[in-house]
C-alpha cells in the first residue's frame, strides 16, 4: 500500500476533515481565525493556493498560501500529530514554494507565534531566517 500523502488543492468536500485537523492542531483561535470562515474566505481569493495533504483518504496536513503581489504569504501550515517528522510539512511548503514561484512571487513571509519558537527550527531546515522586523497586525472589524 502507498502511504504517501497526496497533495492537492483544497475540495469542498474536505471541509470537514480539515475542520477537524485544525482543531487539534490550532486549538484555541482568534475570532477571524474560525475555520469555516478562514476556508469560505480563501475559497475567494486564489483558491488553488489553498492545499491539502490526503493519506488514504484522510486530510492529514494543510497550508494556505497567498501573493499579493508583493510577497508570498503562508499560513495554516498543520500536519497531523500521527503523522509528523515524516517530512510531510517540508513536501508541503515546498509545493507552496513551487506555485508561489511559479506565479511570480520573489520572497515568502510567515510569521510565528511566540509561544511556538520550537518550529522555528523546522524553517530554519528549509532555510528561512528569522528577520529583524517587529510584526503588526489589526482586525479589520
Ligand atoms: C510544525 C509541523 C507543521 C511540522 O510538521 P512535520 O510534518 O512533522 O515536519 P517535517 O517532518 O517536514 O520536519 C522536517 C524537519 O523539521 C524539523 N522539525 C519538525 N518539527 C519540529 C519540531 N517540533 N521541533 C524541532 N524541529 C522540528 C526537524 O529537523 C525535521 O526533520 P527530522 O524529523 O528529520 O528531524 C507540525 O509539527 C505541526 O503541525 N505543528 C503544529 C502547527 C504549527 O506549529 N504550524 C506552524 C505554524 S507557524
Amino acid at each position: 500500500m502507498n502511504l504517501e500523502a497526496e497533495i492537492r488543492s483544497f475540495q469542498p468536500d474536505d471541509q470537514a476533515d480539515v475542520i477537524a485537523l485544525w482543531d487539534i492542531v490550532f486549538p484555541e483561535g482568534a475570532a477571524w481565525n474560525r475555520a469555516e470562515d478562514v476556508i469560505a474566505r480563501k475559497r475567494t481569493v486564489q483558491p488553488d493556493l489553498f492545499y491539502v495533504a490526503v493519506r488514504q483518504d484522510r486530510v492529514v496536513g494543510t497550508i494556505i498560501a497567498g501573493f499579493d503581489g508583493v510577497r508570498g504569504w503562508i499560513h495554516r501550515l498543520a500536519v497531523h500529530p500521527q503523522v509528523r517528522r515524516q517530512g510531510l510539512a517540508s513536501r508541503l511548503m515546498r509545493h507552496a514554494e513551487r506555485d508561489l514561484k511559479e506565479i511570480g512571487c520573489p520572497k515568502v513571509n510567515l510569521q510565528v507565534r511566540a509561544s511556538n519558537l520550537d518550529v522555528l527550527a523546522f524553517y530554519r531546515a528549509l532555510g528561512y531566517d528569522v528577520e529583524d522586523r517587529a510584526s503588526l497586525g489589526k482586525p479589520l472589524n
